[in-house]
């Protein structure tokens, strides 16, 4: 299968090196790349150290000069608007393109109209790794849970904000716990989206736009981050074996979905609080199935990558 990459940072060249290394396995060949810096397309496939070369006008030439068959769209995250990846999507659709995207801007602003024009063209449309990296949980709904109803949901969801929290637990300055997480590969480009909690809400909101049809963008998610945080209240709490989590939740109320993301006190012991570092949790309420959860321990990019690669495969099975 053709695979054309719309963005090549961590998660692109995660994803790449995933690729080759199953390329055994699964017969994916990455025929183009392209950034605003720099582009390259081989319709044979491109080798691991192949260059990029002068960038392609726009998103629509380059899909239209390496014609894949599912475009990854990986550009940096913009919570407020969702794009440009939203219009890079739809240069996809309307070339035929299936498309995974690690993106959850498109997810958090525009979920059902792209769903639908993805119906429209015929393709599929994935993206499980916008929401806790690889781990399952778009798939887990459509594939484990059917006939349940989402009523709701809590969730631990932004792992900057632990590593960032943990530094300052330690005497660090809100400022070296960036540092960190920027070293990991983890934090958005503009590490404020994680600070102040608009990675959060934009994930808040794509989850309830996917599992609870919410229609929401991340402006309808009350959002408050962890910017007044300093390390001595973080400090003090631990003396009352507490802490601060950054966590989203969602319910069904009277007028629709309310979306929360708050920094909360909770209890070291609290479910929530134990996904430490890089780990995640996500608790679903339903209707039938009580509720039910997913953690992923210590998620890194390659789980990121596996995340886009879980949606290639599943794709390539559906075809
Ligand atoms: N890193 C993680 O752990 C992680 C986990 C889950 C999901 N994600 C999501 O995955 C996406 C990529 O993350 P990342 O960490 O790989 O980001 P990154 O390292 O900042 O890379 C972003 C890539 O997108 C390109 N790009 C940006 N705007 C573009 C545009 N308008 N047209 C074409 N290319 C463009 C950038 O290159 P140029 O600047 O040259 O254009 C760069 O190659 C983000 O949406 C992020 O939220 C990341």
């Amino acid at each position: 299968m053709r695979v054309a990459l719309i963005g090549f940072g961590n998660v692109g060249r995660a994803f790449a090196d995933l690729l080759r290394r199953q390329r055994a396995r699964f017969p994916f060949r990455i025929v183009g790349v392209h950034t605003r810096h720099g582009t390259a397309i081989d319709n044979a496939g491109l080798s691991a150290g192949a260059e990029l070369g002068p960038a392609a006008p726009t998103v629509e030439e380059f899909l239209d000069r390496a014609r894949p068959e599912v475009a990854a769209e990986l550009t940096t995250l913009n919570p407020e608007t969702g794009e440009p990846a939203i219009s890079h999507i739809r240069a996809a659709f309307e070339r035929g393109c299936h498309v995974i995207t690690a993106n959850k801007g498109p997810i958090a602003h525009a979920y059902a109209a792209l769903r639908e024009e993805a119906r429209r063209a015929g393709v599929e449309f994935r993206f499980e790794s916008t929401v806790m990296d690889g781990a399952p949980v778009f798939n887990s709904v459509r594939n484990n849970l059917p006939g349940v109803k989402v009523l709701g949901f809590t969730g631990a969801l932004n792992s900057t904000s632990k590593i960032v929290v943990a530094a300052m637990r330690n005497g660090k300055s809100m400022e070296e716990g960036v540092g960190e997480a920027q070293r990991m590969g983890i934090a958005e480009a503009d590490a404020a989206y994680d600070i102040d909690g608009w990675d959060s809400a934009a994930k808040t909101a794509a989850l309830a736009n996917v599992l609870m049809d919410a229609r929401v963008t991340p402006h309808d998610v009350e959002r408050s981050g962890i910017r007044r945080l300093t390390p001595a209240r973080l400090r003090k709490l631990a003396g009352e074996r507490k802490t601060i989590v950054l966590v989203s939740r969602a319910h069904i109320a009277s007028g629709g979905v309310r979306l929360r993301v708050r920094a909360e006190v909770l209890e070291e012991t609290d479910i929530i609080a134990a996904a430490q570092g890089t780990s995640n949790i996500l608790l679903l309420h339903t209707d039938l199935m009580g509720t039910v959860g997913t953690v992923s321990i210590s998620p890194g990019l390659e789980q990121t990558a596996y995340g886009v690669f879980s949606d290639l495969v599943d794709i390539a099975r559906s075809l």
